[in-house]
């Protein structure tokens, strides 16, 4: 049960298995308490305890501040560490006082102005608002906490409103900030690069400030907006953790800094490089929306929590928990390269092995026969779909299966007719020559006009397809974030506007089109965030197949995202990334991991290997819901270099699909043997297809014993079912 106790100007936020306690210091300064595992109470003089001063006696006209654990702290004035607000009135001051006005509890939760946030349908959250200001500027500065009954997260999110008479400038505005008493042992983030997306990086937390960022115009492939923070030796299965990430899909700060008492100040939200907001008097900004996450059992215990948050509280429409389609994407089977006759034999092989929804990939519109051009023009090319998709998505449905379309809804490309007409409507700097990447150039989704046409691009599109799924591409960042439709002084608000803009057009596409199944796709995984998943609930996780690489990826994708998020399919070898061959099972194996499809051109593949594919693109579809809504358990940890192995647990605790890849192998090497987690100790599980049953405790202490084809990175998977009740 989700709850919020008031007791003597304390405010504890709790549930079954979490306590976030805060407490108001002389009725005026917002003093940041814990976070952590439930308590019952908090007695005596927190204060005092913490900063050895007593409440009695604190003074915010001295330097107090710098040694108090703050709920929210504005900068420069009293508190001489990085502050969570920094606002400018006309003087050009910026230091802030905030002191405490009201506060308001409520049931459920408020939906975020014009962004994506975490959502309660059942009402069973519950929400507290503590309202701050600083009088000098007639600014108030709403903090919002809501904790959940049945996940162990708080969400945060702050809006600042103008009251007074001037013009504001907002140059940083936090979403949330955690002061912990001490710094716990070490950071993780998730950084990389486009084809090695979200890699787990490590590192031990030290004096200063240490973390991860983007000004890309995208969450980025770079850097993750999430991080954790772990005492030191937690492991899978023990320890606390601590972890943030962000609802917000562009720029973005994440970080830590320790301080001279060993402390540490957590924050996470809007990146201020490239940022300022003006707030004219009675204007109100909304941050992006953090969540925190507390776990006392390891990271395993931390991303069941973020799983269940994703499943339910993220995602919405009826993808949020239904099968995904099993899907073949035609891009690395043909890249630009194809007739319709083309495409209708690969769609005939894919129905053949049972594969339930075809992917037309980029180059259906304009004169698109390489990344050069037309981008903007979304009109059928007569040359490859001479009855447009209206005929083609027939003929594909013809053959059983469900027809998806590829777009990149947020691009221009010069040699197009849309920037022909509109060469104003893209993000520029006027005087600089416009910067292209990947020949391209981003649309100012800031702007009313942008947006409609994009609507009415992707709207019409849809339509005239029928379309059951969209791929949602962004391939480039932005540089300069710049536009033409803001006056000088709000030109830094650019980066900002453009995802108000694109968060703007796609609520209303997933209105009008509930059933469509929407999958993000940034390069691969250059925008893989909660708010995206908001919108559309699976992320192409990486433009890299390679197997063996995407053990790596998907394994620390999974830290924050479960399977049903993360795109994955079976490609061709050699692999086109990478040129290693990888055997078919393994293939099969780690797409397993994630939303299942293909993306090779099958009418190159003979008889019998298109045999092995249906018999493995069976079985995944009979275990498929254990896969995608079972609880995952990682247990090999692939970063440490002799392979990747998970499992996931059906949700009645059932059945369980275990998978092993090991990337080198071994010759005259012992048995490999795999100790499972979750199981019930006391029943026993049969291996399905063989006569072999053993016990739950059998299973999870001596272990399942891997029988490994050879080369490397062979791959080993069981399905276990619980034999009896
Ligand atoms: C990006 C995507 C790919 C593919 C191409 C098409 O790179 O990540 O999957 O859709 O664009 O141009």
């Amino acid at each position: 049960m989700a709850e919020i106790l008031e007791q003597q100007c304390t405010f504890h936020l709790r549930n079954a298995n979490i306590s976030y306690i805060m407490r108001l210091v002389r009725g005026e300064i917002l003093m940041h308490v814990y976070f952590g595992k439930r308590l019952s109470e908090v007695r005596g003089d927190v204060l005092h305890r913490f900063t050895a001063v007593p409440e009695e006696g604190f003074d915010r006209n001295e330097f107090r501040l710098d040694r108090l654990p703050q709920e929210y702290p504005a900068c420069g004035y009293g508190d001489l560490r990085a502050g969570a607000l920094t606002v400018r009135g006309e003087d050009g001051v910026d230091a802030l006082a905030l002191a405490y006005v009201r506060h308001t509890i409520q049931d459920g939760k408020p939906a975020l102005n014009g962004l994506p946030a975490t959502h309660d349908r059942t009402n069973r959250c519950k929400t507290l608002c503590v309202t701050m200001e600083d009088s000098r500027l007639g600014l108030e500065c709403e903090l919002y906490y809501t904790v959940f009954d049945d996940c162990d997260a708080i969400a945060r999110h702050v809006v600042l409103h103008n009251t007074g008479r001037q013009t504001l400038t907002v140059d940083r505005v936090m979403s949330a900030c955690v002061d912990f008493h001490s710094a716990q042992g070490q950071l993780l983030t998730l950084s990389g690069a486009w084809a090695r997306e979200r890699y787990m990086d490590w590192r031990p937390l030290s004096q200063g400030r240490q973390g991860v960022a983007s000004a890309r115009g995208a969450s980025s492939a770079q850097s993750n907006p999430f991080m954790l923070l772990a005492e030191r030796g937690a492991m899978e299965d023990s320890g606390e953790v601590y972890a943030f990430a962000l609802v917000y899909s562009g720029n973005f700060t994440a970080d830590v800094t320790v301080d001279q008492y060993g402390g540490a100040r957590a924050m996470i939200g809007l990146n201020d490089e490239q940022f300022d907001w003006q707030l004219l008097p009675g204007d109100h900004f909304t941050t992006p929306e953090a969540v925190l996450v507390y776990a006392a059992d390891g990271l395993g215990g931390m991303s069941r929590e973020w799983h269940a948050l994703c499943h339910r509280h993220v995602t919405r429409g009826p993808y949020a928990s239904a099968q995904r389609p099993i899907l073949l994407n035609n891009w690395e089977a043909t890249y630009f390269n194809f007739t319709e006759e083309k495409l209708l034999a690969l769609a005939g092989k894919a129905a053949q092995i049972g594969v339930e929804l075809f992917v037309l990939d980029d180059g259906w519109f304009g004169h698109r026969d390489s990344d050069a051009v037309s981008l903007g023009d979304w009109v059928e090319d007569p040359r490859k779909l001479p009855d447009g998709l209206a005929g083609f998505s027939e003929r594909i449905r013809a053959l059983g299966l469900r027809f998806g379309l590829w777009m990149e809804p947020e691009m221009v490309s010069p040699d197009s007719d849309l920037y022909r007409a509109h060469p104003d409507w893209c993000l520029h700097a006027p005087g600089m020559p416009r910067l292209t990447g990947r020949n391209q150039l981003v649309l100012d989704m800031g702007s009313p006009q942008v947006q409609e046409y994009v609507y009415e691009a992707v709207a019409g599109a849809l339509t005239r397809a029928k379309a059951d799924y969209l791929k949602w591409d962004m391939n480039r960042n932005f540089s300069p974030a710049a536009t033409a439709a803001l006056p000088p002084a709000r030109q830094r608000e650019t980066a900002h506007r453009y995802m108000l803009g694109l968060y703007a057009v796609l609520e209303r596409l997933t209105e009008a089109f509930p059933e469509v199944l929407f999958e993000s796709c940034a390069s691969g995984g250059g925008r893989f965030d909660l708010g995206m998943l908001y919108y559309m609930p699976q992320t192409w996780c990486s433009d890299n197949t390679d197997a063996h690489d995407r053990c790596l990826i998907q394994y620390s994708t999974s830290l924050l995202f479960p399977p049903s998020a993360m795109g994955a399919h079976v490609s061709a070898v050699p692999n086109h990334q990478t040129g290693r061959v990888t055997a078919l099972e393994t293939r099969s194996a780690v797409a397993m991991g994630g939303t299942y499809g293909f993306e090779l051109d099958l009418t190159q593949i003979d008889e019998s290997e298109l045999e092995r594919m249906k018999a493995l693109l069976a079985q995944e579809k009979s275990v498929r819901d254990t896969l995608l809504y079972g609880q995952f358990i990682r247990l090999w940890n692939p970063f440490e270099g002799r392979g990747a192995a998970w499992m996931s647990l059906s949700a009645c605790g059932r059945q369980a699909v275990v998978t092993a890849v090991r990337f080198r192998a071994a010759v005259n090497g012992g048995p490999e043997v795999l100790r499972l987690r979750g199981l019930d100790s006391g029943a026993h599980y049969a291996v399905r297809g063989t006569e072999d049953v053993y016990g739950g405790d059998e299973l999870m202490n001596l272990g399942l014993t891997l029988q490994f084809a050879t080369g490397d990175d062979a791959s080993y998977t069981v399905i276990l079912e619980r034999v009896g009740a």
